[in-house]
C-alpha cells in the first residue's frame, strides 16, 4: 500500500503546501485505517494550508476536514474492514491528519456508517458544508419556522454552506433570498433555488439604525459581522437566525432591540464537536428528506492533485459551489 496526499509544510517560516509522497498511518487501539475514496474543499482546509494557528498548529500536516472510505483495518470492535464510513470534524484536518490522502487513520469513536441513501460521493458532495446546512435549518424547522412564516435569508450564498442550504430550503418549500458579493452568479443563485438575490455591496451596512423594516422569517448565516447584523434587525417578530461562519468577520456589531422587542433569536451552529448522536441524525435527513436531486449542479469534481491550487483560489473568493475530491478508486 502506498500513499500520497496534500501536505502543508513549514519551511523557513513560509508554509507550503504541495501534492506528494506520504508516510503510511500506523493504527493504534480504538482507531481505524480508511482507504479514502472522497473528500471535499472547505474553507477551513485552505486556512489551515496558510498555517492559521486557528485551525493547525502542527506541521507538517496532512488537511481535509472530511472524508468518506472504507475500513481496511481496525483496532475496534465499532467497525469491521469493508464499511464504508463518513468522518466529519473533531480533530480532523486540524491537528490530526486528514482526509486528503489515500489512507487516513482516526479514532473509531469519531466515524459513522453512511447512511443508506446516500453514496460515498454524495455523501461528499454534501461534506462538512452540508452537514453545517442541514444542522442550521434543523434549528430553523425546531424553532417553529415554517414556509409559510416568511422569507429565508441565505448569506455566503454562492459558498459550499450557503448553495447547499438554497437548494434543500427550496427543496423544502421555503421562499429563498440569497445574499451574494458576486452579482455574476445571479443565474447560478437563481437556478440552484434562490427566489430572490440581494448583492451585499447594494445593502447598506454602515446604517445606525437600530431596527430595519420586519422582513424576514429566518437567516442561515454563514459570514457574520455587519451583514448577520443587518439581518437580525430585518428579522420579523420571533424570527430565528443561526450563525456558522466568519467569511466577512468574526465580530458582531449589534443591540438588544431586535431580541428584546420582536423576539428574535441567534441560534450558534457547530459542526465539529457535535455529538455523534445529532450528526448521525443530520445526514439521515440529508439522505431523505432534505435529499438534492441538483447536487451536479453545485459540484465540482476535482482530483487530489488539484487541491493546493484550489486552495488558493478560495481564498482569492473565487470559488463556487461544492468541490467533490476524487482521492482513490
Ligand atoms: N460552525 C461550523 O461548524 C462550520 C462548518 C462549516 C463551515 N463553517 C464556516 O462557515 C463559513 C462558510 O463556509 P463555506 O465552506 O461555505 O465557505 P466557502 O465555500 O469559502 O464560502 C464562503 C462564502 O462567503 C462569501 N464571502 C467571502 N468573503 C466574504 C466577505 N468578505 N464578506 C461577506 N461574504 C463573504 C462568499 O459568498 P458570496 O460571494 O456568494 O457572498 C463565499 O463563497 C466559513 O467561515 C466556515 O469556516 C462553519
Amino acid at each position: 500500500m502506498d500513499n500520497r496526499g496534500v501536505l502543508v509544510e513549514k519551511i523557513d517560516d513560509e508554509f507550503v503546501c504541495n501534492f506528494k509522497k506520504l508516510e503510511m498511518p500506523v493504527i493504534e487501539d480504538e482507531e481505524i485505517l480508511i482507504k479514502v475514496s472522497y473528500s471535499s474543499i472547505n474553507y477551513k482546509d485552505a486556512l489551515s494550508s496558510i498555517g492559521n494557528p486557528g485551525v493547525s498548529r502542527n506541521f507538517p500536516h496532512v488537511t481535509g476536514i472530511d472524508l468518506a472510505g472504507e475500513v481496511v483495518k481496525s483496532n475496534s470492535d465499532k467497525f469491521q474492514g469493508g464499511e464504508k464510513v463518513v468522518v466529519t470534524g473533531y480533530d480532523l484536518g486540524m491537528h490530526t491528519k486528514g482526509g486528503h490522502q489515500k489512507y487516513a487513520k482516526v479514532p473509531a469513536s469519531w466515524a459513522l456508517n453512511i447512511p443508506e441513501g446516500l453514496s460515498e460521493s454524495e455523501i461528499m458532495s454534501l461534506g462538512t458544508a452540508g452537514l453545517t446546512a442541514a444542522l442550521s435549518i434543523n434549528e430553523l424547522l425546531s424553532a417553529g419556522i415554517t414556509p409559510k412564516s416568511g422569507k429565508i435569508v441565505v448569506t455566503g450564498a454562492t459558498g459550499g454552506v450557503g448553495s447547499l442550504a438554497i437548494s434543500i430550503l427550496n427543496k423544502l418549500g421555503f421562499c429563498v433570498v440569497a445574499v451574494s458579493g458576486k452579482k455574476e452568479k445571479i443565474k447560478f443563485l437563481n437556478s440552484i433555488g434562490a427566489d430572490e438575490v440581494l448583492l451585499r455591496d447594494e445593502l447598506d451596512l454602515e446604517g445606525s439604525k437600530p431596527m430595519l423594516k420586519s422582513e424576514y422569517a429566518g437567516v442561515v448565516d454563514t459570514v457574520g459581522g455587519k451583514i448577520l447584523s443587518y439581518f437580525l434587525k430585518s428579522l420579523k417578530y420571533d424570527g430565528v437566525a443561526t450563525c456558522c461562519g466568519l467569511t466577512s468577520s468574526h465580530e458582531l456589531p449589534t443591540n438588544v432591540f431586535p431580541f428584546i422587542l420582536r423576539g428574535v433569536r441567534l441560534i450558534g451552529i457547530d459542526s465539529v464537536e457535535c455529538t455523534l448522536k445529532k450528526k448521525q441524525a443530520a445526514w439521515e435527513r440529508l439522505a431523505d428528506e432534505y435529499k438534492l436531486n441538483n447536487l451536479d449542479t453545485l459540484v465540482t469534481r476535482i482530483i487530489l492533485e488539484e487541491v493546493p491550487t484550489k486552495f488558493q483560489e478560495l481564498l482569492l473568493g473565487r470559488l463556487v459551489g461544492r468541490y467533490l475530491v476524487k482521492v482513490s478508486d
